[in-house]
């Protein structure tokens, strides 16, 4: 099975991608068109216009990454793609295109969890991440905490109450004014290095519930009122600012953060706490999602975890973020334990997806 080669397609979101995997965890291709400038356009996702967004640039996403990876649909063992959670009018654009080339080339298909993906491309990373393991998944839309205990096979933990974390970093940025070219999650974090973090005083969410859900709903209004109190005007961009303008945005930036992620540490050791108790044999946190190519993240996780002597385990950030190689992957993995559906017919109604 390590000769199987998988084609990944993802069209869950903003960002239309796919990619060619190997059985044995090679990638031998990787192509993400993003959606990023209609973002900034237009402030926010759009599902009509998403939709139209990638049904404009799937066909060419495909046919790259498979001259990228020198292979034609024939050598294809199986076509994976993202069914799911996301939005469904994008979702389609991707499974119509699978379906098409499953059918048309008799090609076994096998559709994959948004999430599970998120999860499972780490042990593309790093094979020695057995189940059963804990992960956090964080990212703009989603807000997770798993167990997971086998292929297919997750307690989930805790999840948000109201927003995810990235959607809670993409405001903030908006908010300070910065650059929105890219997410602001990034954006944010470069700005947090230049502030005091203890500067603002939020109070971290749901310290009273000792379990493991997040809210950030609560700490996104803390931000906005103290954004407003120092009269931070978003319409002046941060690269405008007067030093002292920029200090008092980067303090902002710098304490959101703090308590942003002090929320997750709580959750997490509390997670590891009740996962334990469940499967003492636990040795791995996995946390991917967008918010995890964050290095702060990583930072202050890593000493929740040695605490309890696990080991931290994030994929590297391009693996973190949407993309077609943890889509590959995770149908690598299912494939392997006899999940696929058969091929579709070669020739269906446009309509029947
Ligand atoms: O997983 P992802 O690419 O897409 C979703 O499924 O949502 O995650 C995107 C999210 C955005 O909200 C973005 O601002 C956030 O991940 N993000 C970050 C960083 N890089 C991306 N948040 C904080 N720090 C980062 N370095
Ligand atoms: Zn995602």
């Amino acid at each position: 099975s390590d000769n199987l080669l998988v084609l990944g397609i993802e069209t869950s979101c903003d960002d239309t991608a796919a990619a060619v995997v190997k059985g044995n965890g090679n990638i031998l291709s990787h192509v993400v068109s993003s959606q990023a400038d209609l973002l900034v356009k237009y402030g926010g996702v759009a599902p009509k216009m998403a939709e139209a967004a990638h049904a404009e640039v799937i066909d060419q996403v495909v046919q790259q990454a498979l001259d990228d990876a020198n292979l034609t649909e024939k050598d294809l063992s199986a076509v994976a793609v993202t069914i799911g959670p996301g939005l469904s009018l994008c979702l389609r654009v991707g499974v119509r295109k699978a379906r098409k080339i499953a059918g048309s080339f008799g090609k076994p298909i096998i559709g994959v969890h948004h999430m599970e993906a998120h999860t499972l491309v780490t042990r593309l990373v790093k094979p020695d991440v057995e189940f059963p393991f804990v992960a956090l998944l964080i990212s703009g839309g989603h807000n997770l905490l798993v167990l997971a205990q086998d292929l297919g096979q997750y307690v989930q933990l805790g999840t948000t109450i109201d927003d995810a974390i990235g959607e809670a970093y993409d405001k903030v940025a908006k908010w300070l004014g910065l650059d929105m070219k890219r997410s602001g999650g990034p954006a944010v974090e470069e700005l947090a290095r230049e502030g005091d973090p203890q500067s603002v005083k939020f109070s971290t969410p749901m310290k009273q519930h000792k379990d493991c859900n997040f809210s950030f709903a609560g700490l996104k209004t803390q931000v906005r009122l103290a954004i407003e109190k120092r009269k931070i005007k978003a319409d002046v961009p941060v690269s405008l600012a007067t030093d002292q303008d920029r200090k008092s945005r980067a303090d902002i930036a710098a304490s959101f953060q703090r308590v942003a992620v002090l929320h997750l540490e709580e959750r997490c050791q509390r997670a590891i706490e009740w996962s334990m108790e469940m499967e003492p044999s636990i040795k791995h946190l996995v946390v991917s999602g967008g918010v995890a190519s964050n290095q702060y993240v990583r930072t202050q996780l890593d000493q929740v975890v040695s605490r309890k002597n696990l080991q931290l385990v994030c994929p590297p950030p391009h693996l973190c973020t949407d993309n077609g190689i943890m889509v590959a992957w995770t149908g690598i993995e299912h494939f392997r334990v006899g999940r696929s559906e058969p091929p579709p017919p070669a020739c269906e109604p446009e309509d029947v997806v």
